[in-house]
């Protein structure tokens, strides 16, 4: 009798890798691995990394040290590396960590079972790191209902089943000099609008209500190659995708502020299913260090662009990422970003430590900071920012707003939870509902991740 195989994914990072997993999930289950949520009884273990900060590379390298035992208990485990850390590490991983059987790059995850099936039959480690400059995003049939929305399922995936993200570009070409995102994902590559426009009408049929847009710039899509137009524009796109039946919230990330034209805004005024939620990671206040990370705007460009936004959508939530301690950043440098978030008021703002990433411009800077300088700047800014997000959350005190369920609360409290329109996740008290209907709440209380609320 044939035993059941499992398999289990672990995924750091972001979205983008959130979404590869989901597509390796399903050609996993496709080469009959049913997914199981206990690591200990996995068959193929699939770890998909992220490198774009030092320490979420050594969350890899812990994880797979804890893995060591498991294998010594069952050789047959096959273990594989994919995703971000892989492509930037590729032999050099399997040579550190003999326990990793495969390492597959982020433009070669459709070949994991493929891979898998050479290492049962050859029981030899398995590479596939190729980055090709002319990379196409593979036509992804999302699978079947019937294939997908049982029950057990539904409870176990990260995301509800209403809310998809479907990738409409890949890699990058902006070379900011901190970043190993163009190293390790290669050039921008967009995906032709059908297949995004066939993806999303599956999903809505399948009664997906809510999408997210995905690309590292999505900003500047539609691009082939050789950095033309090849396609539509973003703005074209979003109008062409907001037209599809059953699609009640559109949303998209990320956003670089160099490309977000009027066009793009205008969308905001024009779209109804277009969410009020932009996320424009500034990155620094000073447009000292704007020049040298290359990011190609200045602070008062910036600036403009947020007033645009919000004359068009004064409901607009704005968030960003930021990071402290670039190299070469004096006390004013930081400042000009201090005085930034007063300019803004960003709902949130993500903000890091600057760490030297392998290939990057920015390692061979000089004037590097030291770690407690770093910390205590990101102290600073952390604690201002959480004055802001809680000021603006109270602001919301009293409206109304409409909410996408999205479940029971996770305290057990017989809350339910659910998020506005601007991404909020909003907390209230509410009998049966069902995940992914819309329904009002008065919000009556303003946290500083979260607003609580009553039904209205
Ligand atoms: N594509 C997005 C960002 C992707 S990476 C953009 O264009 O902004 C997510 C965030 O990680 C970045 O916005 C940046 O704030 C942070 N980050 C990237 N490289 C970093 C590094 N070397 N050190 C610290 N933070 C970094
Ligand atoms: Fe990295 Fe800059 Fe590209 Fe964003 S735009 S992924 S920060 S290189
Ligand atoms: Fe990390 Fe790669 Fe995404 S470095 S942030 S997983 S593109």
């Amino acid at each position: 009798m044939n035993s059941i195989k499992k398999s289990y994914i672990e995924t750091f990072g972001c979205q983008m890798n959130e979404r590869d997993s989901e597509i390796m999930g399903l050609l996993l289950s496709d080469s009959d691995y049913l997914p199981t949520e206990d690591i200990k009884q996995a068959d193929v273990i699939v770890i998909n990394t992220c490198s774009i900060r030092e320490k979420a590379e050594q969350k890899v390298y812990s994880l797979l040290g804890r893995l060591k035992k498991l294998k010594g208990k069952k050789p047959s485990l096959i273990i594989s590396v994919t995703g971000c850390v892989a492509q930037q590490e590729g032999k050099k991983l399997q040579a550190r960590m003999p326990l990793v059987d495969i390492v597959l790059g982020p433009q070669q995850i459709y070949r994991l079972p493929e891979l898998i099936n050479k290492v049962s039959v050859k029981g030899a480690a398995q590479l596939a790191v190729g980055l090709s400059p002319t990379f196409e995003i593979p036509k992804y049939a999302p699978p079947s209902p019937a294939e997908t929305v049982t029950e057990e399922e539904h409870k176990d995936s990260p995301e509800p089943a209403f809310k998809r993200f479907v990738t409409i570009m890949q890699g990058c070409n902006n070379f900011c000099t901190y970043c190993v995102v163009p190293y390790t994902r290669g050039r921008e590559t967009s995906r032709a609008p059908e297949d995004i426009m066939a993806e999303i009408t599956a999903l809505a049929d399948q009664g997906v209500k809510e999408v997210t847009l995905l690309g590292q710039n999505v900003n500047s899509y539609g691009r082939g190659h050789d950095g033309s137009l090849k396609y539509i524009t973003f703005p074209e796109l979003l109008r062409k995708v907001s037209g599809i039946n059953g699609i009640e919230r559109l949303r998209f990330t990320t956003s670089h502020p160099k490309d977000l034209s009027t066009e793009l805004i205008d969308c905001f005024a024009e779209i109804d299913n277009l969410c009020p939620h932009f996320h424009l990671p500034v990155q620094s206040g000073s447009n000292r260090i704007l020049k040298r990370m290359n990011r190609k705007y200045s602070i008062e460009d910036y600036l403009a662009k947020v007033e645009a936004l919000r004359q068009v959508r004064p409901d607009i939530a704005l968030t960003t990422d930021i990071i402290v301690g670039f190299p070469g950043e004096t006390e004013d440098d930081f400042m000009a970003t201090m005085d930034l978030l007063e300019k803004v008021r960003f709902q949130g703002a993500y903000s890091f430590k600057y760490s030297d990433r392998p290939q990057t411009k920015a390692v061979s800077f000089d004037s590097k900071l030291d770690d407690q300088v770093k910390s205590e700047r990101l102290s600073i800014l952390q604690s201002r920012q959480n004055i802001i997000s809680l000021e603006e959350n109270r602001k919301y005190e009293n409206s109304v707003q409409t909410i996408m369920v999205e479940g029971e609360s996770k305290n057990g409290d017989g809350q339910w939870s659910g998020r506005s329109m601007s991404n909020i996740i909003v907390n209230f008290a509410g009998s049966v509902l069902v995940p992914g209907q819309s329904v009002n709440v008065r919000i009556t209380e303003g946290l500083l991740h979260s607003l609580r609320g009553a039904l209205a």
